[in-house]
């Protein structure tokens, strides 16, 4: 069980905390950059979380957000309802502004907050919703996990500002031990399939910042390319909705770079319900090759990838891998590989080839698909 954002609670505030929550980070198998869109995702929940403890805040404190993590052990103090700290505390402050629109939180509520995290920050697997989620499970034990998913997923987009999709909270929130989860994004269908495939979680080590990087930019294009779309097809809602049988015809109205952004949108829509029939088939070795084709339409046509990644996935398929490719946003990160449960030659071959061209160890570890978020209990057992 996880104690540290307890016991630095504890430690910081001189009292115990009155409740506690954890979520997860997650790896997307499938369905890159369509959650913006209106396409479906495959996620998983991983093993690494964050944690958080939760107290009301001090006696004659009034809208006063009180936050401290393991990362620092400063504590950061803000009124959260008018100002928005800078890093991570900004997630709780708008976690709370959420929670009080939705009247869970008094507008002049104060709440203490210490943090743990073991998922590593900026490595594509998603800490900032799992923090968010994590925040929202210990202030809302009311609010079902959806509800909690799209409190996370406004504090983050409105609040601060990451022109995120709604996959990284909605796995943290919903994920299952031993499942991935297909989520449709426009019609929030939700379904869980079964997933104990052998997955290899690759870190390349380059860190990525998402609310100043491309995320904000692609998704600029991705708009653009419906506003022109919407004229051909004036009833086109989502980018994901353009009808995968008439790629010649969106190639005709788009000009680069908006052409190759809404090509990989379209055919990535289509892979990834492809991909989720193939997983609940058992049909391991074309799910792979899937994977490998979603890594080309992200490093080619979306240019979300990196050269760290590119050598990850061409080693892994050197060494025979099912399939490999980036997960997240890209642009640096971590890269999913699919192996065989015997395989015991693809960790050494990708580090081999990481080592040569960047004199550094990329490390490999084993992902589960683990549980999603939950109340933590507060003293041990
Ligand atoms: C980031 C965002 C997600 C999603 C992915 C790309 O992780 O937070 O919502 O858009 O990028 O698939």
């Amino acid at each position: 069980m996880p104690r540290p954002a307890i016991d630095l609670f504890r430690k910081t505030f001189g009292t115990t905390p009155r409740a506690a929550a954890s979520a997860p980070g997650r790896v997307n198998l499938i369905g890159e950059h369509t959650d913006y869109n209106g396409g479906p995702v495959l996620p998983i929940a991983i093993a690494q979380r964050a944690t958080a403890a939760i107290g009301p805040g001090a006696p004659g404190d009034s809208g006063v957000l009180e936050a401290v993590s393991t990362r620092d052990n400063s504590v950061v103090r803000v009124k959260w309802q008018e100002e928005l700290p800078e890093g991570w505390a900004a997630y709780l402050a708008g976690v709370l502004r959420e929670l009080w629109s939705l009247d869970v939180v008094p507008p002049d509520g104060s709440v203490r907050i210490a943090v743990a995290s073991d998922v590593p920050i900026g490595a594509g697997l998603s800490s900032s919703a799992a923090l968010a989620v994590a925040a929202a499970t210990a202030l809302a034990p009311s609010l079902a996990p959806r509800q909690i998913a799209g409190v996370a997923f406004r504090a983050e987009h409105d609040h601060v500002g990451v022109r995120c999709g709604v996959m990284d909270q909605t796995i943290s929130a919903l994920g299952k031990r031993g499942h991935a989860l297909l989520f449709e994004c426009a019609s929030l269908e939700a379904t869980q399939i079964g997933f104990g495939a052998r997955l290899l979680l690759v870190d390349t080590g380059k860190r990525h910042d998402l609310s100043t990087g491309g995320l904000n930019q692609r998704r600029a294009e991705c708009e653009e390319a419906v506003k022109r779309l919407k004229i051909e097809l004036p009833e086109l809602a989502w980018l994901a909705s353009w009808p995968v049988e008439w790629l010649p015809r969106l190639k005709r109205a788009l000009r680069e770079p908006l052409r190759s952004r809404a090509v990989h949108v379209v055919s990535e829509t289509a892979r990834t319900r492809f991909a989720a029939q193939l997983l609940r088939q058992g049909k391991l070795k074309q799910f792979g090759k899937l994977l490998y084709e979603s890594h080309e339409s992200c490093r080619r046509l979306y240019e979300c990838s990196s050269p760290e990644l590119d050598t990850v996935v061409a080693a892994a398929k050197r060494a025979g891998a099912l399939g490999a490719r980036l997960t997240g946003a890209g642009w640096g990160g971590a890269a999913i590989v699919l192996v065989n449960k015997t395989d015991k030659k693809t960790a050494p071959a990708i580090q081999r080839a990481f080592e040569r061209a960047y004199g550094r160890p990329a490390p490999i570890s084993e992902v589960q698909a683990s549980a999603g978020a939950h109340a933590e209990r507060l003293y041990r057992q």
